[in-house]
């Protein structure tokens, strides 16, 4: 459960990119975020995972406060950034050791999850060369790996479907619907309306920093009586 009260944030004192925004994210399902380009997407789950600092207001991760215990949110959090071009230098298996060697996670647990995780993405050949020389949709495999070694209970991910092929992606939402029917939370923005409209229980669509819409996708379509595309343009637009 992740919950925002009234939070905001300005970049360089004018760009309100998240404008006073209250949202609850429920466990237990796949909660999906959606907006246009510059919406306030990405830095509202830069708040949420405490890479950035609100102006004001507060974030809770399953009840811990971000800004007070930042450490145990960081601990409960798999966070996928929305570039995966990161540690280019290190060997696949380099950059899983490290992320687990930062989450604690130990040898034996770390085996396991790796193997398993790379069978799943069909990354086992993969993991002994840089991270230079992988696709685009290798790196975001890779960093989806990292962020899931230590089993967080709370996924946050940034357009984690972007690049991947279609098993990959496949396999990813096969995974956010397992982790979420275990009742933990899952929580991810994307462009792909067809993806949220096939893979989510729930959404909130964000524009211009406000929540323009939070609720099943079958509230939000019964709200007219349209295609989530059709409902999406319209809400948007004005905002
Ligand atoms: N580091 C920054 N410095 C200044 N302005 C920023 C910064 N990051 C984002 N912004 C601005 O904040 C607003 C929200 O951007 P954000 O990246 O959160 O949008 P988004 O919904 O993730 O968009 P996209 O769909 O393109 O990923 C935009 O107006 C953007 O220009
Ligand atoms: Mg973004």
């Amino acid at each position: 459960m992740i919950e925002l009260k009234s939070v905001s944030k300005t970049y360089g004192g004018r760009i309100k990119a998240v404008d006073n925004m209250s949202l609850d994210i429920d466990s237990g399902c796949i909660y999906g975020f959606l907006g246009p380009n510059g919406a306030g997407k990405t830095t509202t789950i830069k708040l949420i995972t405490g890479i950035i600092k609100p102006d004001g207001g507060t974030i809770l991760v399953d009840g811990d406060d971000v800004q007070k215990d930042p450490l145990a949110v960081k601990k409960n959090i798999g966070f996928v950034p929305d570039d995966p071009n990161i540690f280019l230098r290190l060997k696949g298996i380099e950059y899983l050791s490290f992320m687990a060697d930062i989450y604690d996670v130990g040898s034996g647990d770390r085996e396991q999850a790796i193997s398993e995780l790379a069978r799943r993405f069909e990354m086992s050949n993969a993991l002994g060369d840089r991270i230079q020389s992988y696709s685009h949709g290798m790196r975001q495999k890779i960093v989806i790996m990292g962020a899931l070694l230590h089993k967080p209970k709370v996924w946050i991910l940034d357009e984690p479907m972007t690049g991947l092929d279609p098993k990959s992606a496949f396999e990813l939402k096969t995974m956010m619907r397992e982790h979420a029917d275990e009742g933990n939370t899952v929580f991810f923005s994307t462009h792909v309306l067809e993806v949220a409209e096939k893979v989510c229980d729930k959404v909130a669509v964000v524009g211009s920093g406000h929540i323009l819409f939070a609720g099943s996708i079958h509230d939000m379509k019964k709200s007219g009586d349209a295609s989530l595309e059709k409902m999406f343009l319209e809400m948007t637009q004005n905002a």
